[in-house]
């Protein structure tokens, strides 16, 4: 089973990726009238609703930190263990670029329900609008573009609807882009491990690229050049939702 990778950067998990309630609350309103749910992808339990809930997740790792008490089951999202129509809903968070098969996995997210909501992001959009890529490591842009993440997901299904998750300068989820305001937060070597577009670079690129940020913040270049970012509260940084019903 897929588990190693997240068996190796999952350390430190839920505490740095914790859930933010107001993605939370977006992500629940498009579970509808659902009453029973599966998690695929689970990690630690984050955005998963109080309904009648099973977690799927392969790293033992995330498994042994999980926070709720729902069952959950070790697979892997291309092979659920469960009989068709088995769900009202399904929810993929930040999981679907990490599946070794995308397209198995969304076949059987449909099998196993109704409805399914996925998140994930633009890759494009990120890869040219987040300014720790675009300003000081465009080799994980680079990545990002190989990622099989919103147009991925989108050419299994070209139907679904897509939503904008705007991120809070608050985020209390750690992921890639949560500290667009809090620049700072990307020298925390624990803060990067809890990030897997960061924690899978080679080290180096990333220490130099953490090295110049550091730089950069100390001298007032960054505050000067973001100076428009310091006066939001919420930024699109390339998130959407994936619903289908
Ligand atoms: C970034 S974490 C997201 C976890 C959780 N959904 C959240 O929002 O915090 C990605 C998760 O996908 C899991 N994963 C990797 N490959 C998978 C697969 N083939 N099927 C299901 N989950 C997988 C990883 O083990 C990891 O827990």
């Amino acid at each position: 089973m897929a588990t190693a990778v997240y068996d190796r950067i999952g350390i430190g998990y839920a505490e740095l990726r914790r859930p933010d309630p107001r993605i939370a609350r977006q992500v629940h309103d498009h579970l509808g009238a659902a009453r029973t749910v599966v998690n695929v992808g689970a990690g630690t339990g984050s955005y998963e609703p109080d309904l009648d809930l099973v977690a799927v997740e392969p790293s033992r790792k995330m498994l042994s930190q999980r926070r709720s008490t729902a069952p959950a089951v070790r697979a892997v999202a291309e092979a659920l263990p469960f009989r068709d129509g088995a769900f009202d809903a399904a929810l993929a968070i930040l999981t679907t670029h990490h599946w070794s098969d995308l397209e198995q996995g969304l076949a059987e997210l449909t099998r196993v329900s109704r409805r399914q909501v996925v998140l994930t992001w633009d890759q494009a959009f990120t890869a040219e609008h987040f300014w720790f890529l675009t300003d000081y490591l465009p080799e994980a842009a680079e990545r990002e573009r190989d990622l099989r993440a919103l147009d991925a997901v989108l050419g299994v299904w070209p139907q679904a609807r897509v939503e904008p998750v705007l991120i809070p300068w608050d985020c209390t989820d750690g992921f890639f882009a949560a500290y667009w305001r809090r620049p700072e937060a990307y020298l925390v070597p624990a803060a990067r491990q809890a990030i897997s577009g960061l924690a899978l670079m080679p080290q180096a690129l990333v220490e130099e690229a953490v090295a110049q940020l550091g730089r950069d913040l100390s001298s007032g270049v960054w505050a000067d050049r973001h100076a428009d970012l310091l006066g939001r509260d919420v930024l699109d940084c390339g998130y959407r939702l994936v619903v289908r019903d």
